[in-house]
């Protein structure tokens, strides 16, 4: 049995989904089981079972009877943190990767898969980098044999961060971008990335390595989106807004209860960019992947489109 924390998330479901392809028996984890099931539905061998990583006891018992187990958790509205009700990197992330692991202490697990992000760096003095560093740091010091992947831009339906620009050209003549776009990134497909996230799970020789997870074009924020917004049949300037403004505007929203934008997440927006180095990647799980044009074309070309809920 393979646990499956974030297995109603983007990355985590379409994970959930490989593997139950595989025939392997899944549980899935989840704050609203209810919701979840409904989203499992007609998937053979996946259960759901409640829990929280903010409640060790419930990761406790959802671990009862797993080998493997699987962690691609972010707090609602990642990156847009609300500190009033704890949703935050440090509380969701960090700490939820450490009561995972109190959790699994005399638990006989053979493997914790970690989905962590490209530029996971401890010393960062960037919060979303340093909390994926002290993360990994957790992981590696337990103990567990572990499969720590760092993945750059997964794009794919159901994704919320393509799909929100191309919501926008759906209502604007233009489409801001926060910055220059010129920061490079490695997007990977959805489908892509959860078969080489599967294979992790397994695979031995993947033990205890950290492995960066992207596609095998390095291209331009600006040219990533100017691409999508052709192949969904929207093209649409750019319009650059300076990282400085935008944090201006943010400045007075992070103190309302349920904040629209912080200058927080502005800046991650803005620093998402970390290219992979693909190597490991290649080396260990030999991945056939989509160009980022066939990865388009498959959800967003005219006839294609797969919808899936997010
Ligand atoms: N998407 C990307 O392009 C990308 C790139 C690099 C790295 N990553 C990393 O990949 C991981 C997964 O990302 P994603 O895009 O799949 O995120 P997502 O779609 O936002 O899914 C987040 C998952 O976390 C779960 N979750 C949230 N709070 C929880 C809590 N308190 N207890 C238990 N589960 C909780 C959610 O489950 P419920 O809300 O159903 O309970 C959901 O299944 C994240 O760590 C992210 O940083 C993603």
């Amino acid at each position: 049995m393979i646990l499956v924390l974030g297995g109603t998330g983007f990355i985590g479901s379409a994970v959930v989904r490989e593997l139950a392809a595989q025939g392997q028996q899944v549980r899935c984890l989840a704050r609203d089981p209810q919701r979840a099931r409904a989203l499992r539905a007609g998937l053979a061998g996946v259960e759901v079972v409640a829990g929280d990583v903010r409640q060790t006891e419930s990761l406790r018992a959802a671990l009862d009877g797993c080998e493997r187990a699987l962690v691609a958790i972010q707090f609602p509205n990642c990156p847009i943190e609300n500190r009033r009700r704890g949703l935050t990197f440090a509380q969701i992330e960090l700490q939820g990767c450490r009561n995972f692991l109190e959790a699994a202490q005399g638990v006989k697990l053979k493997r914790l898969v970690y989905v962590s992000g490209a530029g996971a760096d401890k010393a960062s003095s960037k919060e979303w980098f340093r909390v994926k560093g002290l993360a990994e740091e957790a992981i590696q010091r337990s103990g567990l044999e572990h499969v720590i992947l760092r993945p750059s831009w997964v794009y794919g339906p159901g994704d919320r961060s393509l799909n929100r620009f191309l919501g926008l050209a759906r209502w604007l003549p233009c489409v801001p971008v926060i910055g220059d776009g010129r920061q490079t990134i490695a997007p990977i497909y959805i489908d892509d990335a959860a078969r080489i996230i599967a294979q992790g799970v397994e695979e031995p020789a993947a033990a205890n390595r950290i492995i960066e997870l992207g596609g095998d074009e390095v291209l331009t924020f600006n040219e990533i989106i100017r691409q999508a917004l052709q192949v969904a049949g929207r093209p649409r300037p750019l319009l650059h807004v300076p990282v400085s403004l935008m944090k201006a505007v943010a400045w007075p929203l992070q103190f309302l209860l349920g904040p629209p934008l912080t200058p927080q997440a502005v800046e991650f927006v803005a620093t998402v960019g970390a290219v992979s180095d693909t190597a490991a990647l290649k080396a260990l799980f030999h991945p056939t992947m989509l160009s980022y044009e066939n990865g388009l074309q498959r959800y967003l070309g005219k006839g294609n489109a797969v919808r899936r809920p997010a």
